[in-house]
C-alpha cells in the first residue's frame, strides 16, 4: 500500500516536470514576463481587476479569454488602453509581440496573427 503510494507520488512528480518545460509556448513566457504583472488571475493584478469590471469576470483573466481578436491584441499593446501602457519596439520587439498574439489568440486564425500592422 505504501508503496503503492510511493510510487503514484514519483509518476505525477515526473508527469509535471516534464510538462512545463516542454510545453510552455514562447507567447507564454512573453506573457510571463510583461503583461502577467498586471493580467494574472486574482485580486492584486489591476488589468484583471479592470477586466472583470468592464466584461464581467469570465472574461478578466487575458490568458483564458477565446474572443481576442489577433490584430486587437497587437493594437492595445502597441497603443495602450486607457490604464494600460503602450510596449514600442524597443521594449517588446516585433517577434516577442507575434508569440505573444499567437499564444493568446490561440484557436483565431493565424494568418492574421503574422507581423504587419
Ligand atoms: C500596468 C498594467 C498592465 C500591463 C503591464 C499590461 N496591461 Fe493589458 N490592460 C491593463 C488594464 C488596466 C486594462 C483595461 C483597460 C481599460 O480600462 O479599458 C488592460 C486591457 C488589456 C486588453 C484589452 C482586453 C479587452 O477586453 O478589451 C488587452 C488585449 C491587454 N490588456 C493585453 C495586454 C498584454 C498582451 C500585455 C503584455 C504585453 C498587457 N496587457 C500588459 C493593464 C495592463
Amino acid at each position: 500500500m505504501i508503496r503503492q503510494a510511493a510510487s503514484v507520488a514519483l509518476s505525477l512528480l515526473f508527469a509535471s516536470g516534464g510538462a512545463v518545460a516542454a510545453d510552455t509556448p514562447p507567447g507564454k513566457v512573453v506573457f510571463d514576463h510583461s503583461c502577467a504583472v498586471c493580467h494574472a488571475p486574482g485580486l492584486g493584478h489591476p488589468g484583471t481587476q479592470r477586466l472583470a469590471e468592464l466584461r464581467g469576470p469570465d472574461r478578466a483573466v487575458l490568458e483564458e479569454r477565446t474572443d481576442l481578436d489577433p490584430d486587437y491584441i497587437r493594437h492595445v499593446v502597441r497603443h495602450g488602453l486607457v490604464e494600460m501602457p503602450p510596449w514600442r519596439p524597443s521594449e517588446l520587439d516585433d517577434a516577442a509581440l507575434t508569440q505573444l498574439v499567437q499564444y493568446l489568440a490561440r484557436g483565431k486564425s493565424p494568418s492574421s496573427a503574422q507581423i504587419g500592422h
